[in-house]
């Protein structure tokens, strides 16, 4: 069983549908969740991995005097617990160079738009719909890829399009693309684990 960890900032609905997957889907005997790291206490994330009997830890940059200790110690949990592979799930903040560079090619990240389109620093969350939007693409989507050390770079793995609508408001596109996340994030997990792991 390929051990996984999830790093969160929010709802953690991506980490949810990862987590379903590993019971009852296309993950199932295949990965488990061992591990849940947020860097933001207050996220929802926390108390879904809770609800599901997973370790959750809450790691906060503004305790840490450097952002290398902080990400120095988002390194020792994951090789404590033995991680095998590192999902992005909303995760909210650069991930430190001693951890891209300890994981290589073991990191995924999933991004709310068809990447390399509205990448880069501040396209997180709404702000990637509503430029979408602004932008009236017509297709919008989801793209997992490899991490690097700068934002939404890398490999992609696996992407998904749909339909930006006439008069679409940002909340409406965002849940039409977090419904394709849910399916395209364990997908692409399993994908992965094939190529590298069996
Ligand atoms: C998702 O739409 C994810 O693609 C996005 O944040 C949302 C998190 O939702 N991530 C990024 O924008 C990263 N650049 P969730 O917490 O419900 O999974």
């Amino acid at each position: 069983m390929i051990r996984l960890a999830v790093l969160v900032s929010g709802s953690g609905s991506n980490m949810q549908a990862i987590i379903d997957s590993t019971r009852n889907g296309i993950l199932k005997a295949v990965a488990e969740v061992v591990l849940v790291i947020s860097n933001n206490a207050d996220a929802y994330a926390l108390q879904r991995a809770r609800n599901e009997d997973i370790k959750s830890v809450c790691i906060e940059r503004k305790f840490f005097s450097d952002p290398k200790f902080f990400n120095d110690a988002i390194l020792q949990e994951l090789l404590s617990e033995r991680i095998d592979l590192i999902c992005l799930a909303g995760y909210m903040t650069l991930i430190g160079e001693n951890i891209v560079f300890r994981y290589e090619s073991k990191i995924l990240n999933i991004h709310p738009a068809l990447l390399p389109k509205f990448a880069g620093k501040g396209m997180y969350g709404r702000y990637v719909h509503e430029a979408v939007i602004r932008a009236k693409e017509k297709k919008s989507g989801a793209t997992v890829h490899f991490v690097e050390a700068e934002y939404d770079l890398g490999e992609i793995i696996l992407q998904k399009e749909v339909d930006v609508l006439d008069n679409d408001l940002p909340e409406e596109l965002t849940k039409r693309v977090l419904e394709i996340e849910h399916q395209i994030y364990p997908q692409a997990i399993k994908e992965v684990i094939e190529r590298k792991f069996i």
